[in-house]
């Protein structure tokens, strides 16, 4: 048994997540963190909302809202929605919390005693009308290149150039609309990680040959770039406050701490704040300090996220010169596109998490998602693959199975586990093909092969589908009704071991199906190849009861609906 630290990249703030989101992060991070549970570790699941930075500060204006009101009402919309999931989370934090506030100043006094921290002059625009500097995306204006008048200081949305607000032709504040802009001098925090490069690369070096090659890929692209130094302070009204002990005049100009620089440290934060719920029993700093021989930590996100996992946020917990425990293994993800295109919080376009609960309950979702996930390459959601996989997998495969064989148990012998039979030659190769097809299971969920883990658990579902209709107990039971019975048993005993073993991808189903057996104890534990192979676990005698339809069959007529409401033309990538 060992302790297991996970977290998921923390959902920015500015509205519900889309299922690309979803697939690239939380779910897999829950899928992990259920099956490690069940195999009797001991798991911290950690994830937040990423409250600070310019999207949240616009997305609050577009609602007329306060920051931290809106910040306040969009962590509970997007927690409802993850519950709605079933993402079993140890602690959903928010990364706006005084507790992230008291960790990410002490890091920047540590980095700043250690001498990784320079204040230095830049040069930014500045708005007399609104009283205050403008971030990037706070000027907008004519781009240079191709003239779209909307472009914005960080980048023209339209010909997708990387821009400097002072490339803006007529450059104007996107708060009031002012032409009055002047470039003015003002001071800013720099992380000196140009100074860090090395130890990085070496702490890298020791870890990416375990890393996928995608995220150790990453990881050497930016070290070969080179570490640069980068201004870690922005001119905003919403952030952690820049520690006025520390820069008393940058302080009094409420100065705060970029997003990215705080967001990381709220992995941090947030174990406290699951601490602080419960200080007698929960110990945060066992997790996350000097942790390096007790505790294993995995972290999941898209690729994007991959420069500030690997290198920017290890640089930091280097630089702070305290052991703070660092990342072990980065599960990375590509895009889930839609219809080959990207899914578009901005353009609303692909589904949204909460859209999704509204069609079809969590598992349905959580199933499709992790056995298509974006693993070793993009992969692409289309409504007609969503409804085919249900249909086949978890109504047919799944579903079908459960239902026919309690169905038909409780027709002809009664509401209980029938006895009588000896466990045959059928019996004896399907236990070690399932002994054998659950160890394949397990190594790939070890090694955090999500596609390859659901593909493991399918061929189980379809291995008892060969049995039944190899042995035909509705057949079986005119001439042996003994031999009917051991069937059907044993079909019942795969039932009880795909409750257990589905779990970590659909939990609820999974619940539903262990219920149907009144079993003294009503457990997920999970069972080994070994147990697994007798397939006597659930004794004659048992009482069951059929539990109603596992997974509705989608129609043609679904399939038009969503296509109808989401669109589902191909569109180029
Ligand atoms: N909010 C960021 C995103 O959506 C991810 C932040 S991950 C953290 O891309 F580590 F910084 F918290
Ligand atoms: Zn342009």
């Amino acid at each position: 048994m060992a302790r297991h630290l996970i977290t998921s990249a923390l959902p920015y703030i500015n509205g519900i997540k889309h299922l690309g989101n979803m697939v690239g992060s939380m779910l897999p991070a829950d899928v992990y963190s259920r099956y490690l549970r069940q195999r009797g570790h001991e798991v911290l699941y950690i994830c937040a909302t990423d409250e600070h930075g310019t999207p949240a500060e616009l997305a609050a204006k577009e609602q007329g809202l306060p920051v931290a009101e809106f910040c306040a009402s969009a962590h509970d919309a997007q927690k409802a929605v993850y519950d709605g999931f079933a993402l079993a989370f140890d602690y959903f934090g928010r990364s706006s919390s005084p507790q992230n506030v008291e960790i990410t100043q002490h890091f920047a006094r540590k980095l700043n005693e250690n001498g990784f921290i320079e204040e230095r002059a830049i040069r930014q625009v500045y708005s007399p009308a609104d009283g205050r500097f403008l971030p990037d995306r706070y000027v907008e204006g004519t781009c240079p290149h191709c003239g779209y008048d909307k472009a914005r200081g960080d980048q023209c949305e339209n010909c997708t150039r990387v821009l400097d607000p002072t490339d803006l032709i007529e450059p104007r504040s996107a708060i009031s609309g002012s032409t009055d802009l002047e470039v003015r001098e003002t001071k800013h925090l720099f992380l000196l990680q140009s100074k860090l490069q090395h130890e990085v690369e070496e702490w890298v070096a020791r870890h990416e040959e375990e890393w996928p090659q995608l995220a150790a890929s990453i990881a050497r692209k930016w070290l070969n770039e080179g570490l640069h130094d980068r201004a870690i302070t922005r001119d905003l009204d919403w952030g952690v406050p820049v520690p006025a002990d520390t820069w008393p005049d940058l302080a009094a100009e409420g100065k705060v701490f970029y997003v990215w620089f705080d967001a990381p440290i709220e992995y941090i934060g947030a174990t406290k704040e699951w601490a602080d719920q419960d200080p007698e029993n929960r110990d945060w700093k066992s997790w996350w300090y000097d942790a390096d021989d007790t505790v294993r930590y995995t972290e999941f996100m898209a690729k994007d996220n991959v420069p500030f996992h690997t290198v920017m946020f290890p640089a930091t917990e280097l630089g702070v010169r305290e052991p703070w425990k660092k990342v072990d293994y980065v599960k990375a993800f590509n895009w889930l596109t839609y219809y080959g295109g990207k899914f578009s919080t901005s353009q609303k376009r692909g589904v949204f998490t909460d859209q999704a609960l509204d069609i079809l309950p969590a598992d349905y979702w959580r199933y499709f998602l992790i056995a298509n996930a974006p693993e070793s390459d993009d992969s692409s959601f289309t409504w007609e693959h969503f409804t085919a996989t249900v249909n086949k997998d978890l109504a047919d495969t799944l579903g079908n199975f459960v239902n026919r064989v309690l169905s038909f148990s409780k027709k002809r012998f009664g509401e209980a586990v029938p006895a009588g039979g000896e466990p045959g030659e059928a019996e004896t190769r399907l236990g070690a093909e399932i002994a054998t097809l659950l160890a394949e299971y397990e190594a790939q969920m070890e090694a955090l092969q999500f596609r390859k883990a659901a593909a493991a658990l399918r061929a189980l579902w379809s291995a008892g589908n060969s049995y039944l209709e190899e042995k035909a107990p509705w057949l079986e039971i005119k001439t042996d009704k003994d031999g009917a019975a051991l069937t059907l048993r044993t079909a019942m005993n795969l039932i009880h071991l795909y409750a257990v073993v589905s779990e970590p991808f659909i939990p609820g189903t999974a619940a539903a199906m262990r219920q149907a057996f009144s079993l003294e104890e009503d457990t997920a534990t999970w069972i080994t190849p070994d147990e697994a192979r007798a397939l006597t676990a659930v004794a004659a005698g048992t009482p069951f009861t059929v539990p109603p339809v596992l997974f509705a069959k989608l129609t043609d007529d679904d399939l038009d609906a969503y296509k109808e409401r989401f669109g589902g033309e191909p569109q180029p990538a």
